[in-house]
């Protein structure tokens, strides 16, 4: 019989890596919420319309990397790949708007893309991500630039660049993307495969094509925060004076473009050199066109997205899921007692392991060091008889016999 293996592009979580990515959830939710953020959970598969829409029919993601299928209803439907116009779907549906001048949402989950897997990047993969909606203030722009940025520093994660651009509204946009196209045209000969064909369509990604041939090309191209207008300038200016603030230090890099249809003003990437060719650990920006072209309202917002995977691949610190304790117990009489001590460690939140059956000392010394437990707990008749337990420390090779109450104490310690 084939052993069935894990698709191409997908990944089991398990073990120390189960470990890494609890880590991660749990420290981003605690960041999160000291923000002020509520999690948000959307479905997995939404409407194909809604990522052709909200994501733009001429970028990678929708163009090539959809997970698109027909269900038995006839719908067609995609597989997420990216959390912000899913979460705008919902904002626009429940109407959020009417409720509340401003929402700030976090999630995190499963994204689906159909790229060529490499170290660093999947076909399924896991994104922690927020988005504020209902503000226009740039100060919104570096609140959220910090807090991910302060989050990756909260992982022990450094070494990290924020990239940060302007790209102003469709109307520079426009106008810009004219200037690009005229800068190009003569040197299009020059271009990679992909970039030849996106230049008509969608010029600007050739800014951040990471061939060495369109770098080359594109040194002495106009830049977009040359075309903006007094206020885009304006609101730029004052989204690097509040990270100055709020301690964020920054790169400015007029090629930075993103990937997605949906941006317009600030936008940033976090970068390391210590990925490779997948360096970009998070990104994100303004968008405060897509809730008109989702439904019709003229409502600001800005978010970002950062790869847990990436992240797991840089965290080098973290608290391991091993279990403190195994409890080792002999003769019958003391199972009933032994159960009943495991339940008091693990109620005062003591990762605690215990032998199920029977076995001699040797064996379940062994299993404890095979575990990798800091601690065992013995108990035979003696014990069970003064009600007590013996607390083994398997590094310093020591032993004490205490009441339950003291071992707990002494294992918080
Ligand atoms: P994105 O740049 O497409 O943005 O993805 C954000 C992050 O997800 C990337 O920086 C990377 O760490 C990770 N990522 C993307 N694709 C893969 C992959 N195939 N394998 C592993 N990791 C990957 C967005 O998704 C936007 N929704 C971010 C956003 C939120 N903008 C505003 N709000």
């Amino acid at each position: 019989m084939k052993l069935l293996k894990a698709v191409r592009g997908t990944k089991d979580i398990f073990g120390e890596d189960a470990a890494k990515y609890n880590y991660i959830v749990n420290t981003a939710r605690e960041v999160f919420e000291a923000y002020g953020y509520s999690m948000i959970k959307t479905p997995i598969f939404e409407e194909t319309s809604l990522f052709k829409r909200g994501i733009g029919e001429g970028t990678d993601v929708v163009s090539k990397e959809m997970y698109t299928f027909t269900d038995r209803g006839e719908r067609s439907l995609t597989l997420r790949p990216e959390g912000t116009a899913a979460v705008v779907r919902s904002y626009l549906e429940h109407k959020i708007y009417g409720k509340e001048d401003f929402t700030k949402y976090y999630y995190m989950g499963s994204m689906f893309r159909y790229e060529r897997p490499q170290a660093g990047r999947q076909r399924e993969f896991n994104q922690l991500g927020v988005e504020a909606l209902g503000e226009a203030s740039p100060i919104l722009d570096a609140e959220v630039i910090a807090m991910g940025y302060k989050l990756l520093e909260k992982l022990g994660i450094t070494d990290l660049e924020v990239n940060i651009n302007s790209i102003g509204g469709n109307e520079s946009r426009t106008k810009y993307r004219e200037n690009l196209i005229n800068f190009l045209t003569p040197v299009k000969e020059e271009l990679c495969e992909d970039c030849a064909t996106r230049y008509e369509n969608n010029p600007l990604r050739v800014l951040d094509c990471k061939n060495p041939k369109c770098k080359e090309v594109i040194v002495g191209a106009p830049k977009i925060t040359d075309a903006l207008n007094d206020e885009e300038k304006a609101h730029f200016e004052e989204v690097k004076r509040y990270l100055d603030i709020f301690g964020v230090k920054y790169v400015e890099n007029s090629n930075l473009v993103r990937g997605l249809d949906y941006y317009s003003s600030t936008v940033y990437e976090i970068v390391t050199n210590k990925l490779g060719a997948q360096g970009t650990v998070l990104g994100g920006g303004r968008y405060d066109g897509l809730l008109t072209q989702l439904g019709n309202k003229e409502i600001p917002a800005f978010g970002f997205a950062a790869g847990i995977e990436r992240i797991m691949m840089l965290l080098e610190d973290y608290p391991s899921n091993t279990p403190e304790v195994h409890i080792v117990w002999m003769g019958e009489e003391a199972e009933a007692y032994a159960f009943g001590v495991a339940d008091k460690l693990r109620s005062a939140g003591i990762k605690t392991n215990i032998e199920f059956v029977k076995k001699s000392m040797k064996a379940s010394m062994k299993k404890a060091d095979k575990l990798g437990v800091n601690y065992a707990i013995i108990i035979g008749d003696q014990e069970l008889a003064e009600n007590k337990v013996v607390l083994k420390n398997l590094a310093e090779r020591t032993q004490e016999t205490l009441s339950v109450d003291e071992a707990v104490a002494e294992l918080l310690k």
